[in-house]
């Protein structure tokens, strides 16, 4: 419960640093490169804009300026009474005509603001201006551009108008400018989808047609508040009364009280703007999504693995335990057998006695022969031959506990191996486990320390005796040792079994030491990181080939000694005795 709170919190913690830890600067890195973005398309929409509008107002105030210079070259070059005549103010305009077709009229006016010669579309000779504002204006400053205005003829227009003079007075000259090319001139400006162009005066009344809407001469409610002198270009972002944002550029024309407006809508502006942030929030869910996903897969795998780790750590724990508590065991064992011991010699003493003693009296006659003494003779013996055989037994424990240097001899196999197969003998036959051996003739001897080989083959014995009875239970089981001569200077010792064999994943993890597949209290794991440690400071090594289901192989190769196995030298059978004695006990 405890372990599984800490689990728990631990794989929080993993899950929240690993999901934390490449989120905020990816967060962060999306968040500054969208501002930068941002602001940058913001100063390149609002530059372009400014330039718009500034050539544009550029362009209008050429066309203005031309116009006036237009008239002014006629009121230079005639005389009051030469436009004055009908015939010649027809003339006149058609010569203008050829130049520009931006006027629709063309009228000369006295002093006193009648109009005295006219040629154009209305009827307007002879009609007084002396009050209109457009006269006194263009009277007192020598020439004047109109607002646009309805007048006599109650269409909208706009008028210019300049001074003449020669020796009859002052007259004046004024022309009307075709509103509709006017309006065109201004409304062509096209940015995007509603970009738009259009003018209005210094009351907010338009003096050109919107294309969004707005009709000559009514005034835009929502451009009220800007409309006041401004120098340059002013760019700001409002609302119209609909309620859409615009982006605007506004700039007064130099000599004329007209404000030029550029404007368009800001999601049409900015649009490149919103695919950004499709973008970004689609990379941001498929960025966030990756992140989590990774993390919750890493995080539960980091976490599976510490709990194995864990329990692996325990069981260690539990196996280095038993370990300790065999090796007391052992010493145990080894006092206890050395305690026994000598009453032993002393029952072995006085049985000796004891027979002497019968052998004296029956040689004097003291003691008739009889069935009885017989019995007694038997019995004799047969207490001679148990003590023999515990004191063995005892001598066994004593070696086996006894911590000694290697001692190092001879090995002849060939009767070495047989020893050792007799010790498991009995074990192998109460589990119906044929035990065969198949040893070459004129095998090399070999070198080392016959006690600490004999713990190998009985570490593989006891493993095989094992794995026979997992596959076969009490029945089928065999058990080859083999041994041969390699060729190469070396000999190898095979135990094969037909028992349950190793799984590939398990091959290369059983001479590792704590590797056991046995229940808790069978196995230690211990066997065969032993054996293997053995064969290696003998100079030789260990291999094992197995096929789960069908058996295994162990193979030990050990270093030949040069001269084979023969009769003069020492064949070493004495710790087969003793532990033969253990195997029986
Ligand atoms: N002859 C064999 N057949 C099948 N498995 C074996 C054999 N010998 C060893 N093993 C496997 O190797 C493991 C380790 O063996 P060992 O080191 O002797 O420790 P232990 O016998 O205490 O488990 C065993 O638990 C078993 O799984
Ligand atoms: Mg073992």
């Amino acid at each position: 419960m405890n372990d599984e709170h800490r689990y728990r919190s631990l794989r929080r913690l993993v899950l929240a640093c690993m999901i934390l830890v490449p989120a905020v600067p990816f967060i962060a890195a999306l968040v500054i490169g969208y501002s930068h973005f941002t602001s940058a398309l913001e100063t390149g929409t609002i530059a372009s804009m400014k330039r718009i509008v500034a050539d544009h107002r550029h362009m209008l105030e050429t066309f203005l300026d031309e116009r006036r210079a237009d008239l002014e070259l006629i009121a230079a070059s005639y005389t009051f009474e030469e436009l004055a005549w009908p015939r010649s103010i027809q003339e006149v305009f058609r010569d203008l005509q050829t130049g520009s077709n931006a006027f629709v009229d063309l009228g000369v006016f006295n002093e006193a603001g009648v109009h005295m010669a006219y040629f154009g579309p209305y009827q307007l000779t002879g009609k007084v201006y002396r009050e209109a504002a457009w006269f006194q204006e263009v009277m007192k400053r020598g020439w004047y551009v109109s607002d646009i205005f309805l007048g006599y003829r109650n269409v909208p227009h706009f008028v210019i108008a300049v001074v003449g003079e020669d020796e009859s007075g002052r007259w004046v000259l004024r022309a009307t400018v075709d509103s509709n090319l006017f309006n065109d001139l201004v409304k062509k400006v096209r940015i995007g989808r509603t970009g738009e162009a259009y003018i209005v005066n210094r009351n907010g009344l338009f003096q050109t047609e919107r294309r969004s809407g707005g009709e000559l001469m009514r005034s835009d409610p929502g451009m009220a508040e800007h409309v006041r002198r401004h120098p340059g270009i002013r760019t700001f972002i409002d609302k119209d009364p609909q309620g859409v944002e615009h982006l605007y550029a506004t700039t007064w024309l130099e000599e004329k009280d007209w404000m030029l407006v550029v404007r368009q809508e800001k999601a049409d502006a900015f649009k490149a703007l919103r695919t950004t942030v499709y973008l970004v929030v689609l990379i941001l869910l498929a960025g966030g999504t990756g992140i989590v996903l990774t993390a919750f897969v890493l995080t539960s795998r980091i976490v599976r693995r510490m709990e194995r780790m864990d329990v692996e750590k325990d069981r260690l724990g539990e196996q280095l335990i038993r370990a300790t508590r065999l090796a007391e065991l052992g010493e145990m064992s080894a006092g206890f057998a050395h305690e026994i011991n000598n009453p032993l010699q002393i029952i072995k003493s006085e049985q000796a006695l004891i027979d002497t003693i019968l052998d004296e009296l029956r040689e004097r006659g003291d003691l008739p022969a009889s069935p009885d003494l017989e019995e007694l003779r038997d019995s004799m013996e047969q207490i001679s031959l148990q003590i023999e055989r515990c004191s063995k037994i005892t001598q066994a424990i004593l070696k086996f506990g006894r911590e000694s240097e290697p001692v190092t001899k001879d090995i002849d196999l060939l009767s070495f191996i047989p020893e050792v197969a007799s010790m498991v003998e009995k074990k192998a036959s109460v589990h119906g486990i044929t035990l065969e051996e198949e040893l070459e003739p004129n095998l090399p001897r070999i070198h080392g320390d016959p006690a600490q080989l004999q713990q190998v083959l009985l570490n593989l014995f006891n493993n095989a005796v094992d794995a026979v009875i997992a596959r076969h239970g009490a029945l089928g089981g065999i058990i080859l040792v083999g041994a041969r001569s390699r060729g190469d200077g070396q000999v190898a010792v095979t135990v094969q079994d037909n028992g349950c064999g190793i799984s590939p994943d398990d091959l290369d993890k059983v001479f590792s030491p704590f590797f056991t597949t046995k229940p808790v209290g069978k196995g230690t794991g211990l066997g065969l990181s032993v054996c293997y440690g053995i064969v290696n400071s003998m100079g030789g090594t260990m291999e094992v080939d197995s096929e789960p289901g069908k058996g295994t192989t162990f193979t030990i190769i050990l270093p030949a000694m040069s001269a084979p196995a023969g009769k003069a030298g020492t064949t070493v059978r004495d710790d087969g005795q003793g532990c033969e004695a253990l195997s029986a006990a």
